[in-house]
C-alpha cells in the first residue's frame, strides 16, 4: 500500500473531475530523497491531455464564475477545514516526496490552509467603485471580474503551500484552474486536489495534471483560452514562460529566483541577529526563494556573529525527516548537491575560511556549512544556493552595505538587522527588493503581499494584492440618466 492509497487518494490525474491515467498509459515515479525509494507513479500527461484539461476549465468556468461570492467562500472554508483534518497525512506524504523534516512539513500544512482561509475570506470583499462622471448625465461603474481560465505551475520545494496560495486566490475570484506540480513533488497537490473535491469544488474548476513539463506547458502557453499562468520557479524558465506568453498576450506571476542579503549592522541585538539567521538560512535545508544567500555582516560585531552562528549551527540535526531529531533534511537532487559543493569550493577557492561543515554527508544530505571572510565576488554573492551554506561577508560602512546587497540581478527578499530606528528606514528604503525583513527573519504570511522585482519576478501573492492577480477591471458608463 503506498502513502496515498492510505489516505484513500489517488496517484491519478485529475480532469474534468474525473481522476484518470495518462492517454497513452505513461507514468513518472516519485522518489523519497532521503532513501532513493520509488515512492508512486503518477501519469505522465502530455499535450492532448492537458488540452482536454483546458476545456474542462472553459467548460466549468461558465457556472464557476456565476456562483455567488459567498458559495465559493463556503467551499474554500471547507477545503480548509478539511487540509486541517488531514494535517498529518498531506505532512507524511510532503515528507516523503520532498525530504523535509516532519515539524516543517507540518508547519507548511497550516502556513498552506491560511491561503485557503485567507482568500475564502477575500471573495467576498471583491468590490467595484463608482466614479463621479464627467456629465450629469453618465455614472460610471467598475466591475471586478474574474479573469477567466487560468494556469499554475509549482516548485517541488513547498509542495502544499505554492499549490493554495495559487488555486486559493483564482477559486476566490472565480476563475478556474489547471494546475500543474512539481515533477519531484505531485503527490502533496493531489492530495489537496482530492480534499478540495471533497470540499465541493465542481468538477473542471480546478484540474491537475502531471507529467511532461515541455508538453504541458507548451500547451498550457499556446491556449488562448487560458488568460493566465502563475509561475514559481527558476528565472531562466520564467523568461522562457514570459516570451512564450507573448503569443497569446497571458496575464503572468513570476516568483522567481532570489538572492537574499542579510546585513547585520554593528548596533544590532547579537541573539536576535543570529535567530534570524538561523531561521532564515536554514529553514527546508537552504531551499527556499527567500532563504538568505549571503551574509553582509559588520566589522564590529562580525566575529561575535560568526562565533555565535557556529555555535548555533551545533544544534542542526542531518537525517531523514521522518526522524523527530531532524532539523536538516535532504537536498533535493543530486543537481542540487553539486551545486551547493560547487559554491563551497569557489568560496573556499577565493580565501574563505571554512569554520564548519563543507562536505556531503551522504546520498543527498548535505552538511550546515558555515565560511567567514567571504569574498563578495564569490559565487554564493551572485549566485542562489538553495543549500545549507552561509557565507559571511564582512563589510565597514552602511552604504558599502546596501551596495552590496544590491549587487544582484536579483530583488526578492532581503533582511536587515539593526537597532537604529533612522537607520533601520534608510536601508529598507535603498534595498531594491518586493520584501524586506527588518529584524525579522519569519516574512512568510499569507496576510502580506509576497512577490519580487528585477529578474525575481512579477505579481504579488497573499494578502488582498494577490486576488487582484486573477481580476480584471472592467468599467460600464452608463449614459442618458
Ligand atoms: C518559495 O521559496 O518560493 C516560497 C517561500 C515561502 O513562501 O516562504
Amino acid at each position: 500500500m503506498t502513502l496515498m492509497d492510505l489516505h484513500g487518494w489517488r496517484e491519478s490525474a485529475l480532469i474534468d473531475g474525473a481522476w484518470v491515467p495518462a492517454s497513452d498509459g505513461k507514468g513518472t515515479a516519485v522518489y523519497d530523497p532521503a532513501t532513493g525509494a520509488r515512492i508512486a507513479v503518477v501519469p505522465s500527461l502530455g499535450a492532448e491531455d492537458t488540452k482536454r484539461a483546458i476545456a474542462a476549465a472553459e467548460k466549468a468556468l461558465v457556472a464557476w464564475r456565476a456562483c455567488v461570492a459567498g458559495e465559493r467562500a463556503d467551499i474554500l472554508m471547507r477545503w480548509y477545514a478539511l487540509m486541517l483534518e488531514h494535517a498529518e497525512a498531506l505532512a507524511r506524504i510532503m515528507t516523503a516526496e520532498q525530504g523535509k523534516p516532519m515539524a516543517e512539513a507540518r508547519g507548511e500544512v497550516v502556513y498552506a490552509a491560511g491561503f485557503v482561509r485567507w482568500f475564502a475570506e477575500e471573495a467576498r470583499r471583491i468590490d467595484g467603485e463608482i466614479i463621479p462622471a464627467p456629465r450629469s448625465t453618465q455614472r460610471i461603474l467598475v466591475w471586478r471580474e474574474p479573469v477567466g481560465v487560468t494556469a499554475a505551475i509549482t516548485p517541488w520545494n513547498f509542495p502544499a503551500a505554492m499549490v493554495t496560495r495559487k488555486v486559493a486566490p483564482a477559486l476566490a475570484a472565480g476563475c478556474t484552474m489547471i494546475l500543474k506540480p512539481a515533477p519531484e513533488t505531485p503527490l502533496t497537490a493531489l492530495a489537496l486536489a482530492a480534499l478540495a473535491e471533497e470540499a465541493g469544488v465542481p468538477a473542471g474548476v480546478l484540474n491537475v495534471v502531471t507529467g511532461d513539463a515541455a508538453a504541458i506547458g507548451g500547451a498550457l502557453m499556446d491556449s488562448p483560452v487560458v488568460r493566465k499562468l502563475s509561475f514559481t520557479g527558476s528565472t531562466p524558465v520564467g523568461r522562457m514562460l514570459y516570451a512564450q506568453a507573448a503569443p497569446t498576450l497571458k496575464r503572468l506571476s513570476l516568483e522567481l529566483g532570489g538572492n537574499a542579503p542579510f546585513v547585520v549592522f554593528d548596533d544590532a541585538d547579537l541573539e536576535a541577529a543570529v535567530d534570524g539567521a538561523m531561521l532564515g538560512k536554514f529553514r527546508n535545508a537552504g531551499q527556499t526563494c527567500v532563504c538568505v544567500n549571503r551574509f553582509l555582516v559588520q566589522d564590529g560585531i562580525h566575529d561575535r556573529f560568526v562565533e555565535r552562528l557556529h555555535a548555533r549551527m551545533a544544534d542542526l540535526v542531518v537525517g531523514p525527516g521522518t526522524d523527530p531529531r531532524s532539523t536538516i533534511g535532504p537536498l533535493i537532487n543530486e543537481r542540487a548537491v553539486v551545486k551547493v559543493d560547487d559554491h563551497v569550493a569557489d568560496a573556499v577557492r577565493r580565501g574563505g575560511r571554512l569554520v564548519a561543515g563543507g562536505k556531503r554527508e551522504r546520498g543527498l544530505f548535505y552538511q550546515p556549512t558555515l565560511i567567514a571572510d567571504v569574498p563578495a565576488d564569490a559565487k554564493i554573492a551572485r549566485d542562489e544556493t538553495f543549500g545549507p551554506l552561509a557565507g559571511i561577508i564582512r563589510f565597514r560602512e552602511e552604504a558599502e552595505a546596501i551596495r552590496l546587497a544590491n549587487d544582484t540581478e536579483f530583488g526578492l527578499a532581503a533582511y536587515l538587522y539593526t537597532r537604529d530606528i533612522g537607520r533601520a528606514m534608510r536601508v529598507a528604503g535603498a534595498l531594491e527588493y518586493g520584501m524586506v525583513g527588518l529584524n525579522e527573519a519569519a516574512i512568510s504570511t499569507e496576510v502580506a503581499p509576497f512577490g519580487g522585482i528585477k529578474a525575481s519576478g512579477m505579481g504579488r501573492e497573499g494578502s488582498r494584492h494577490g486576488i487582484a492577480e486573477y481580476l480584471e477591471l472592467k468599467y460600464v458608463m452608463m449614459g442618458g440618466l
